[in-house]
């Protein structure tokens, strides 16, 4: 006879799909739009034998158009909550003007919503800005604090009552690091004292946002999302290998949140990585024992020490992304049930953590690697936009549902 245990989750804990604007909505002009155009961003992918066409986003997922399909495809799995983003783009698509159809645009995405009952999770910023942003030098310049929080005022006067939880910035270190360090992210620069600067900048307009939310909403949720990986020594006794770990905590995982002290009410974080320290180059030598189709290590544990680590800051956690690129759906299930086991452990050992939501609703534009990694708990066949559920689907729809997992 088989014995099923049973891990009931806390009530009113928060099933939900993470999406972002740019990744899922389609038709956009910005400053990524015209990166994956510009000679730099081919001629780099031409010289690694890639065809640039499968990297511009174009259209993504049409979901700028069937949202209201989108919205109903996470009610039927059973979620109450619903993480996406506005494109900044798209309501201020020149400097000091608002596009009135698009921000009721956006006044119907909150009511369909809303309409499904579900709790909003609200993206202000998923790495992408208007192009006059990009033409006055983006990030780098410290006008362009002044113009997000110009922004933010707006979403707030506007959206404010839909919205239960805000993200002022999505994993701001990631476009930093990307984009002003390796050069992989618009604008594709390599120099330590831009990325510096442009990480200060995002700190005044995290700061900033979260003044103009609490002023308008005083018991608003604000945060942004952090990416949080699992850093450990390959060898616990190795003090090389210690220190390391350390030195990658830092500066990936805490530098941003150190800045920010003040100014965050829940801690969102996205879990996707394990890296496990070793003292000579690359530093990072892991096991692999299992992979996604982006070679990414599968590494359930890492999630209920990133919790432990992230349960110092005694606020709210949130798990705003988890999830793997998974073309034919072999590991996704088994993914999403460990994963919510190491959370459930720690829930049990007094983690007060309120919410887990899957990256991703649908397959969609995945940044520098294109349409090729498949995310979705739903495929999208992007010649007729059609969505088709995963197997896996089922398995998340029942979780949601009963508010537990048999094993
Ligand atoms: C980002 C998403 C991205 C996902 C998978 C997260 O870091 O917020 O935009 O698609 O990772 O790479």
């Amino acid at each position: 006879m088989s014995v099923k245990n049973i891990y009931e989750f806390p009530e009113g804990f928060l099933w939900g799909t993470s999406t972002s604007a740019y990744q899922i909505e389609g038709g956009i002009s910005n400053d990524w739009s015209e990166w994956e155009k510009s000679e730099k961003r081919i001629n780099e992918l031409k010289k690694q034998g890639k065809n640039p066409s499968d990297f511009i986003s174009g259209q993504a997922c049409d979901s700028y158009h069937l949202y209201k399909k989108d919205f109903e495809l996470a009610k039927n799995m059973n979620t109450n909550a619903i993480r996406f983003g506005i494109e900044w783009a798209r309501v201020q698509p020149k400097k000091g003007e608002w596009d009135e159809k698009e921000l009721e645009h956006y006044r119907n995405v909150f009511r369909e919503a809303k309409r499904h009952g579900f709790d909003i999770v609200l993206t202000l910023w998923h790495w992408t800005s208007p192009l006059w942003v990009t033409y006055e030098n983006g990030w780098e310049n410290k006008e362009t604090v002044k113009y997000y929080l110009a922004y933010v005022e707006k979403m707030v006067n506007e959206f404010g009552h839909f919205v239960d939880y805000w993200i002022t910035l999505n994993e701001p270190m990631v476009p930093v690091s990307n984009g002003y360090l390796k050069g992989t992210f618009p604008p594709g620069e390599k120099c330590m004292f831009k990325a510096r600067r442009v990480m200060n900048n995002l700190v005044r307009a995290n700061n900033g946002a979260y003044e103009i939310i609490h002023q308008h909403y005083p018991d608003a949720m604000v945060s942004i999302t952090v990416l949080w990986s699992y850093y450990e020594p390959a060898n616990k006794f190795n003090f090389i290998d210690l220190f390391l770990v350390k030195i990658f905590n830092f500066f990936a995982n805490q530098l941003f949140f150190n800045k920010i002290k003040k100014h965050f009410d829940f801690v969102a974080f996205d879990y996707y990585f394990h890296n496990r320290v070793v003292a000579y180059p690359p530093f990072i030598k892991n096991l692999n024992r299992k992979t996604n189709d982006l070679g990414w290590e599968i590494f359930p544990e890492g999630i209920y020490s990133v919790i432990k680590s992230l349960s110092i800051f005694k606020k709210p956690i949130i798990v705003m992304e988890n999830g793997l690129a998974d073309k034919q759906d072999k590991y996704r299930a088994s993914f999403i049930v460990d994963h919510l086991l190491y959370i459930h452990k720690a829930i049990e050992e007094g983690a007060d953590v309120r919410g887990y939501f899957h990256w991703s609703l649908l397959d969609n534009f995945e940044w520098a690697h294109g349409y090729a990694p498949k995310f979705g708990l739903y495929e999208v066949d992007y010649k007729t936009m059609e969505r088709k559920p995963r197997k896996s689907v089922e398995v998340y729809s029942a979780i949601c549902r009963d508010n537990r997992i048999e094993v």
